[in-house]
């Protein structure tokens, strides 16, 4: 389940409340199920994939692929596998651990794992959601955030696209002020 932190310490867990909270930046947040497909279970489940085991998984999942491609225009997707085995894992997460936007939305479906976006609100306080397995997030392009994994370091999630070309990340030159993701 997502949950929300705040400088102060204080965290929500209630996905109404996190929608709210991140209703001013309009980031979308929806529970969307992975179903009850063994397949799919036993694959999310593995810590890596081969390329044709990410297609599978992606296909399974096509359904939420075609809403957004008729609803939102969105022309392309993959899957997105990190774990500690990962060859360079912590150099590539320096890329977006520091504050930065992108000039096309950062949607992401999480599929296994956790990953920790990190915002900064209205008021310039700033946020870390950590969001789950069945949790799907859109950051609309222009907003600053960042993004780290849990200290378990896993994650699958499917990434959809708008171009090709518009998520490379543009760094604000704004201090993160928040302690290194949830632990
Ligand atoms: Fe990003």
């Amino acid at each position: 389940m997502a949950k929300i932190k705040f400088e102060t310490g204080e965290t929500i867990t209630d996905l109404s409340a996190i929608a709210q909270t991140l209703a001013p930046l309009h980031i979308q947040l929806n529970h969307w199920p992975l179903g009850d497909d063994p397949e799919l279970a036993q694959l999310l489940a593995q810590e890596s994939l081969t390329d044709d085991e990410k297609e599978t998984v992606l296909v399974k999942l096509d359904h939420y692929f075609q809403q957004l491609r008729e609803t939102e225009g969105y022309q392309n997707r993959d899957l997105i596998v990190l774990n500690p085995q990962t060859p360079n894992l912590e150099t590539l997460l320096t890329k977006f651990d520091k504050i930065h936007t992108h000039a096309d939305g950062e949607v992401r479906y999480i599929v296994d794992g956790e990953g920790v976006f990190g915002f900064v609100l209205p008021d310039e306080s700033q946020v870390e959601l950590t969001i789950e397995p069945g949790e799907y997030i859109n950051v609309p392009n222009g907003t600053e955030h960042w993004f780290v994994l849990t200290e378990r370091r896993r994650i699958k999630a499917v990434r959809y696209f708008a171009g090709t070309d518009g998520w490379v990340p543009e760094y604000t030159g704004r201090e993160l002020r928040f302690q290194p993701a949830a632990k």
